[in-house]
């Protein structure tokens, strides 16, 4: 069977350790990435939202850090990768809307702005009529609205493709198989063995396995990152050109207590999501879901109606018991962890990248990574 040497070995080709490749590599290591299917899982499922705002959560300060950090991360990133490929990364900086349907929806809304600016965060608050003059086609049962102008998205599927290019111009080895297990020596990770029973030899791996990484074999019981599926299903819509743009920014909704995001994308694509449910590895589309989302989404669009439903699609979303990722070094020598991004990986990918090739760099972990390590978790 045959060997393989590199400096660095990546295991997982989503969007995070296609982009951990990238930025090594240009760092002058050489790295192989090993995935069967690379940029093909959660990748190109996800919306592409980079809400740091908007997905704030009470009580996660660590995770809003490093999620703001994520943002500013994502204008930079985007140039580099479009001058090294010459494809767009899909960057959409048009800001984001929140609205509510009913006074329920609006008081949630409210509380959350507050909560929101308590924190310094740039936020808007707007009655039921100033959100619809940024959105006309917003249906008018909407009550209020905060404007969030520090949230934007991210065009996925073009990110995923410019990262597959960029890590091909940079001298990346893709390796299309799966890895059966990480190979160690004594309490050293020293490679990864492929399925097809042949092995890559790194000074350093890096698990970004996103929600297989609880799965991991050869890493000690002890050691294995408490990541766990969270599925989420998405709907994509065509706009049809006399209803363009049927929205300008991201919306965000509370309608009747349910949360949906309609992500618009320039050609006219509308992206729905999500649901959020555990049923382990299971990515089927439920009647359920896609019926839920069309619903809260018809409810603040009602133009959503009028719209072509071109794919159902469901992901996996890598979720920690805390809903942060887990960073940097593992417990076992030699292995580090990029993984457990949940809700934020398209986010993350940019900062995550940074702090990973910083600490194959320097053997340390920069401050901004420190919050995330594994050893967090403790046993579990
Ligand atoms: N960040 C959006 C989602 O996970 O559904």
């Amino acid at each position: 069977m045959p060997e393989h040497t590199s400096d660095v070995v990546v295991i997982g080709g989503g969007l995070i350790g296609l982009a951990i490749a990238w930025q090594l590599a240009t760092d002058g290591v050489q790295v192989t990435v090993c995935d069967p299917t690379p940029g093909a899982q959660t990748s190109v499922v996800a919306a592409g939202m980079l809400a740091p705002v908007t997905e704030v959560e009470y009580g996660e300060d660590d995770l809003l850090a490093l999620n703001l950090a994520g943002v500013a991360a994502w204008p930079d990133f985007a140039a580099r990768l479009e001058d090294a490929t010459g494809l767009s990364a899909g960057l959409h900086q048009t800001g984001t809307l929140s609205v509510a349907y009913d006074v329920d929806d609006a008081a949630e809304l409210r509380r959350l702005a507050e909560y929101q600016r308590g924190l310094g965060l740039a936020v808007e608050v707007l009655s039921g009529r100033e959100a619809r003059k940024r959105e006309p086609l917003l249906a008018t049962g909407v009550t209020g609205g905060v404007w969030v102008p520090g949230d934007h998205s991210v065009d996925n599927r073009q990110a995923v493709t410019a990262l597959l290019r960029a890590v091909e111009v940079s001298g990346v080895t893709l390796l299309r198989q799966s890895v059966d297990h990480v190979i160690t020596s004594g309490t050293t990770a020293i490679g990864v063995q492929l399925a097809d029973g042949s092995a890559v030899h790194a000074g350093q791996v890096i698990a970004a396995t996103g929600p297989w990484s609880a799965q991991l074999k050869g890493v000690p019981p002890e050691l294995r990152a408490p990541v766990r599926p969270v599925k989420g299903e998405v709907l994509r819509l065509r706009v049809p050109e006399a209803y363009r743009p049927a929205l300008n920014h991201t919306v965000r909704a509370t309608a009747r207590g349910f949360s949906v995001y309609l992500v618009p994308r320039p050609g006219g694509e509308l992206v729905v999501g999500a649901t959020s449910n555990e049923l382990g590895y299971d990515t089927r589309v439920l009647a359920g879901g896609v019926f839920a989302l069309l619903r809260d989404a018809r409810t603040v669009l009602p133009v959503t109606d009028e719209l072509e439903l071109v794919e159902t699609i469901a992901g996996l979303r890598p979720a920690t018991p805390d809903n942060a990722p887990i960073l940097g070094p593992s417990g076992l020598d030699g292995l580090l962890w990029a993984t457990g991004h949940y809700r934020n990986g398209v986010l993350l990918t940019p900062v995550t990248a940074a702090v990973i090739a910083e600490t194959v760099r320097t053997g340390v972990l920069p401050d901004l990574g420190k919050p995330f390590l594994r050893s967090r978790f403790g046993q579990f």
